[in-house]
């Protein structure tokens, strides 16, 4: 293994108690340390700590150290930085590259790959503002970890959270390990303005009897986060949602569906003259044959029920097929195949068969994929080709999926000015 030089940042928030985790588990994955807090971040944690944990001194000053320019000393030497917590106030202030503390220098001195874990209120990751300041160091290429959807300082729940630190080390060094991040040069803030995104979400369920339906337990937590990432890269969004387990997300026009034949109507009429279109749903492939009026009674004398379906349309393959010109077509595939390499393959001939532009496919099975606030993605291109691979909360794996469908439609829109171009008069 590599022994890293890694610096770890901590600015003032109270999470950062727990970067002392993020410190401690990389000193012991045998890497060198060197921990540059904020004032502010030392309110909440002290200098002996973090240096007992780092084994390293804890620089904050910036008029310290002068004689060895500690300024960009530190962050020249980096080979990763970490910055854990990073508020909004520290990420406001990366996005636009100040240098007024030891934290802002070292980061504009160095060339190191950078990955922060945002930690604040939920209202505050909310924000334009700082959705914003995310899409411009995303587009810089740095990693964002998180945030988590969970229990925050007050009495408050919701994406704001610091990711648990063995996931911050975790993305890390993957991080450190792939080099820089690609950076997707369409990728800045705004990069969906005046585009009209369509997302479908949820599961849909299919009526057996005015109690009971046929259904599958995706959550919608993915195809939210679609539409929410949507909307902060300035998109129009339409969110057709299907029976979802949690809340719709502000600012989108939502149109709520149930079965298959009700997502397909409500589908094809928002996908006229859109620019892209996810279909994150999971879609019932068949429906019972025969809807009861009055709920089903158990036969005594029987002792199984069988059920006749029938199949529900192709929706994806459908749009997939017919003309869309001017329009990203996204599907899913859930799969619950265990071989990586079987995998793709299954995502490939999904695509192909069902003519997406790309396709997303993650794996599912009992504990993996439905209820969970992460999810782990590969995103299969035009040409068969693995685009991406994605892995963090269901929001940045959203925002690494819609980095893909921008790069698309800039490719698109470059190929058609070229061919017009190009077009003898
Ligand atoms: N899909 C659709 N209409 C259907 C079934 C699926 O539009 N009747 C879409 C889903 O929204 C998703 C993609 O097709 O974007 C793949 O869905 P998935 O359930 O993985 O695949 P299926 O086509 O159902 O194939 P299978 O279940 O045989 O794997």
């Amino acid at each position: 293994m590599t022994r890293l030089n890694i610096v770890v940042g901590i600015t003032g928030g109270i999470a950062a108690y727990k970067a002392v985790g993020v410190v401690r588990a990389l000193v012991l994955a045998g890497h060198d340390v060197h921990v540059v807090p904020t004032e502010g971040a030392l309110r909440f944690v002290g200098r002996p700590t973090l240096e007992a944990i780092s084994r390293n001194p804890v620089h904050t000053e910036l008029y310290e150290g002068v004689a060895e320019v500690r300024h960009v000393a530190i962050g020249q030497a980096a080979d990763l930085i970490v910055i854990a917590p990073a508020t909004a106030n520290s990420i406001a202030k990366l996005a636009a590259g100040l240098a007024d503390d030891l934290l802002g220098n070292t980061v504009l001195a160095s060339l190191a790959p950078v990955v922060i874990a945002p930690a604040m209120h939920t209202e505050m990751w909310q924000h334009p503002a700082t959705q914003a300041n995310i899409a411009t160091l995303r587009s810089r290429g740095v990693t964002i970890v998180g945030p988590a959807v969970g229990q925050l300082t007050g009495a408050d729940s919701g994406p704001g959270r610091m990711e648990e630190p063995d996931e911050i080390v975790r993305a890390a060094l993957r991080r450190a390990a792939t080099g820089h991040e690609p950076i997707a040069a369409s990728a800045v803030p705004g990069d969906l303005a005046d585009r009209h995104v369509v997302v479908t979400a949820g599961g849909t369920r299919e009526p057996l009897d005015p109690v009971r339906f046929l259904g599958n337990r995706s959550s919608g937590k993915q195809g939210i986060a679609i539409a929410e990432a949507a909307r902060a890269r300035g998109a129009r969004v339409t969110l057709i949602a299907a029976n979802l387990e949690v809340a719709e997300p502000e600012g989108c026009d939502i149109r709520s569906v149930s079965t298959a034949l009700e997502l397909q109507q409500a589908v094809t009429d928002a996908a006229r003259g859109a620019d892209v279109v996810v279909m994150a749903a999971a879609v019932a492939d068949y429906r019972p044959a025969n809807v009861s009026e009055a709920k089903i009674k158990k036969d005594q004398s029987d002792d199984g029920l069988t059920l006749e379906l029938v199949r529900n349309p192709d929706i994806l393959a459908g749009l997939g097929h017919a003309p869309h010109d001017g329009t990203v077509l996204v599907g899913f595939a859930a799969e619950t195949e265990a071989d990586d390499e079987r995998l793709l393959a299954l995502g490939r001939a999904k695509r192909e068969a069902k003519g997406a532009d790309l396709l997303v496919v993650n794996r599912v099975g009992w504990n993996e994929g439905f209820a969970s606030d992460e999810n782990h993605v590969v995103v299969i291109g035009p040409d068969g080709s693995v685009v991406t691979r994605a892995h963090g909360t269901k929001l940045s794996v959203a925002h690494d999926i819609l980095d893909v469908v921008v790069s698309v439609t800039t490719t698109a829109a470059r190929a058609a000015t070229t061919t017009k171009e190009s077009d003898p008069a």
